[in-house]
């Protein structure tokens, strides 16, 4: 049978990224202590007053079909919220809701690219960003971030890149994988490059309440000017512990999400109404679980640093926002591939090979800080004595 383009593009994107972790989790189900540091789930459940938020609403009968724009109470909450912590004027007819920031990313970019486009992404990048682009047809271009710079994208680097094809650009603050955040004169020298040269400005910001102590966070939302091309995806997934939920949105211009209705509701027909009540009590008020996460996630961030300070073949370097941090293992003489199937296989360790985020992390593990303190210890532990036992092996 004949397929369409969209499933040649879209081939071979998946698998490869995860065979660490398909392979942790076959060990783990034949009886092995696998210590589970690669995939990003928050390390507390979802709050119970949300779910009791969710279950009411249910026993309520808020169960028949939605706006396709997303339920006016939760539209109004998303409103208010992003108005507060951008200082300026949102309106509900700037947001779309979507189930989950990933469907959002997949909608927004859908509906500002396509063949012939080219999207600007940094790179390293969150393992599907690749795949949301080449849905599009249009084309990506990497924009290197690099270790020197904490990973923080430039706008010079961007500007190299700049052709008449370049239509969007995709920001994630803060980073996955690398945690870094950008600064408001990184995002004002953005937007002028982005005003220069007609570009949209797509900023996944999904863990924008994940962000350490000491550290600021920033939206390009919250600069005026750029009000026109700006399109916020994000959701309750990291910032409430709610993945599950799958409520995400869209903020943009009124024109925008006027435009893009047609779109949203041809593939959903409208979010479930007793979700979005969930979520509008969420977005409402402070989250009960999100200090925790970025008092503990910080907090093994660092440990890891210490912990792995005096191997001389592992060199950490620390986040300053998220669930996760990168080693470098080039001094292993493994690429991160080999190192991530070499813990695994000899201290029953589990992370991401760099690589699952492109190819400029080919020599870099990411480690996820979502296990308990006395597990991530032991984690540590193991990490330390097979780095010991290795160059042992190799000296
Ligand atoms: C950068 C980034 N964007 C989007 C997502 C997906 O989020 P959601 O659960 O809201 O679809 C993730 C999940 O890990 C992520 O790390």
């Amino acid at each position: 049978m004949k397929y369409a383009g969209i499933v040649d593009r879209l081939a071979g994107l998946g698998g490869a990224k995860w065979d660490v972790h398909f392979r942790a989790r076959e060990l783990a189900a034949h009886g092995r202590d696998i210590i589970e540091l690669t995939i990003g789930e928050p390390d507390v459940a979802t709050p119970q007053a949300l779910t009791d938020v969710a279950v009411d609403a249910l026993r309520r009968g808020r169960t028949g079909y939605s706006d396709g724009r997303g339920e006016d109470n939760l539209r109004a909450a998303l409103a208010q919220r992003y108005a507060q912590s951008t200082a300026t004027r949102i309106e509900p007819d700037r947001v779309l809701c979507f189930p989950g920031t990933q469907t959002a990313l997949f909608a927004v970019l859908m509906g500002v690219a396509e063949t012939g486009d080219e999207v600007l992404v940094g790179d390293p990048m969150y393992a599907t960003y690749e795949g949301v682009i080449r849905a599009t047809g249009a084309t990506m271009v990497p924009v290197p971030l690099l270790p020197a710079q904490g990973f923080r994208i430039r706008a010079e680097d961007i500007a190299a890149r700049i052709t008449p094809r370049s239509r969007v650009l995709l920001l994630n603050t803060p980073h996955n994988p690398t945690g870094a955040i950008l600064s408001r004169a990184d995002l004002l020298a953005i937007g002028k490059l982005a005003q220069e040269h007609d570009l949209w400005i797509i900023a996944d910001e999904v863990y924008e309440e994940l962000v350490f102590d000491g550290e600021t966070f920033h939206s390009p939302l919250s600069i005026p000017e750029l009000a026109d091309r700006v399109v916020v995806v994000s959701s309750i997934s990291k910032s409430h512990a709610a993945p599950g939920f799958r409520s995400g949105w869209a903020i943009g211009p009124p024109e925008f999400t006027a435009r893009l209705l047609s779109l949203s509701e041809t593939m959903l027909f409208g979010n479930q109404p007793f979700i979005a009540d969930m979520t509008a009590a969420a977005v409402s008020a402070q989250s009960e679980v999100a200090a925790g996460m970025r008092a503990r996630f910080a907090a093994r961030a660092a440990r890891l640093h210490a912990r792995l300070s005096a191997e001389w073949t592992l060199e950490v370097h620390a986040p300053k926002a998220g669930m996760f941090a990168m080693v470098n293992v080039e001094k292993t003489g493994m690429n991160g591939h080999a190192y991530a199937l070499d813990l695994l296989e000899n201290a029953s360790v589990a992370v991401m090979p760099g690589s699952a985020f492109g190819a400029r992390l080919n020599h870099w593990i990411r480690v996820a800080l979502t296990v308990d303190d006395a597990r991530f210890e032991v984690a540590c532990d193991r990490i330390v004595a097979h780095a010991r036992q290795h160059a042992r092996a190799t000296t």
